[in-house]
């Protein structure tokens, strides 16, 4: 294998967003890890992944402790990437993960418990043969411990010095504030929110949207693509290896269905007028939302990123395109999310 140099204008056409009211920049794009990183991938192609989106500008990783499969082997795979790849370039890379979807067996394997999160951390930093990560979530909320609990083993965590930043995912605007609430009194505010969007799932736009811009919270939208649905990936059938074939994913249950792909075709058109493809187009559609910072996004290749990440040579809309785009993509039922269903 040889020795890898990150290329040198790597920074130059990457664009790098404020997270909230923080001091933290985030490229527009971040590449998660949630599929094709686990024990079940080819691990040359991941590495391509991670090496080829660092040389793209993007500078952070998202993983969680359960990616896999099987569980906490996307973290395994990613340090081992890091320490023979990216062992030099630590301090220009952010690397996130989250805890509170089922780990391990009995009371303690998941949810928001001061004892869940806290050990989960100091495995996943196991795994990736790290001191410290740069933003470490809660994954999702928790009715069943108090959010004072969750919150203060997220200030435990920083003040230990696992972690440089703390964010939540999936929680509703309300519960948010609350969050936000009690980690500002005390004195670690919510650097991050990472809830689910894209043009066919909406769900923030009522409340989230403004709590987030009102907090000064930042936000990273996962599955912006809608898990590959806002692609060309099944403007044609599902092709071999494309993750509606993964039998372990309830993407294809959802949302590869006739009235949907009939939207996908009717958005598709819209992004070939616009002069771009649909991945793209439905990124620069992102950046409309008033409280985004990055777009989490999975791929598969090289070649998507590379794609993706070109977003950005077209992210004007014109009104009327706007209301074209809505006209396909409102009130799709696409909410896999909100009603929170296989755990990424
Ligand atoms: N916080 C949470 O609860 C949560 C939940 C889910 C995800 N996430 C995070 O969000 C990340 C992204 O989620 P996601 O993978 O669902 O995001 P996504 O970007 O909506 O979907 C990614 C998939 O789209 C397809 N794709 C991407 N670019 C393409 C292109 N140019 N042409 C054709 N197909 C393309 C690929 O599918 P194929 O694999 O079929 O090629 C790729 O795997 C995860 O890795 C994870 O870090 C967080």
């Amino acid at each position: 294998m040889t020795q890898f140099h990150a290329t040198d204008n790597r920074y130059e056409n990457m664009k790098y967003n404020r997270c909230g009211n923080s001091g933290l920049r985030l490229p527009a794009i971040t590449l998660g890890l949630w599929h094709n990183f686990g024990d079940n991938a080819f691990q040359d192609n991941a590495r391509e992944m991670i090496l080829g989106a660092f040389d793209l500008g993007i500078t952070h990783f998202d993983l969680a402790n359960n990616y896999g499969p099987p569980p906490g082997s996307a973290e395994s795979n990613f340090g081992h990437i890091l320490k023979s790849d990216l062992a030099a370039y630590r301090n220009e890379i952010i690397i996130s993960t989250k805890a509170g979807y089922r780990m391990w067996d009995g009371p303690y394997g998941c949810g928001g418990s001061r004892k869940y999160l806290i050990s989960s951390l100091d495995e996943s930093l196991k795994r990736m043969g790290l001191d410290y990560v740069d933003i470490f979530y809660s994954h999702m909320y928790d009715p069943e411990t108090p959010l004072e609990e969750t919150m203060g083993a997220l200030d435990a965590i920083i003040r230990k010095g696992k972690a440089t930043y703390v964010g939540i995912s999936s929680y509703s605007a309300r519960k948010t504030r609350e969050a936000s609430e009690i980690l500002r009194g005390l004195g670690m505010p919510c650097l991050i929110h990472q809830p689910s969007y894209s043009m066919l799932n909406r769900w923030i736009e009522p409340d989230l949207t403004s709590t987030l811009v009102d907090e000064g919270i930042g936000c990273i939208a996962f599955s912006p693509l809608a898990q590959g649905l806002l692609t060309d990936r099944y403007l044609n059938g599902v092709p071999e290896g494309s993750r509606a074939t993964n039998k372990q994913s309830a993407f294809r249950d959802f949302f590869l269905k006739e009235d949907v792909l009939e939207r996908v075709r009717g958005l598709n058109d819209i992004a070939i007028r616009r002069g771009q493809s649909l991945a793209q187009m439905a990124l620069a559609w992102c950046f409309q939302n008033p409280s985004m910072t990055s777009l989490l996004i999975g791929a598969s290749r090289l070649s998507q990123l590379e794609e993706n990440v070109r977003f950005v040579e077209n992210t004007e809309f014109a009104q009327d395109e706007l209301a074209d785009i809505d006209q396909y993509a409102v009130e799709s039922g696409i909410n896999l999310w909100a009603a929170s269903s296989d755990a990424g």
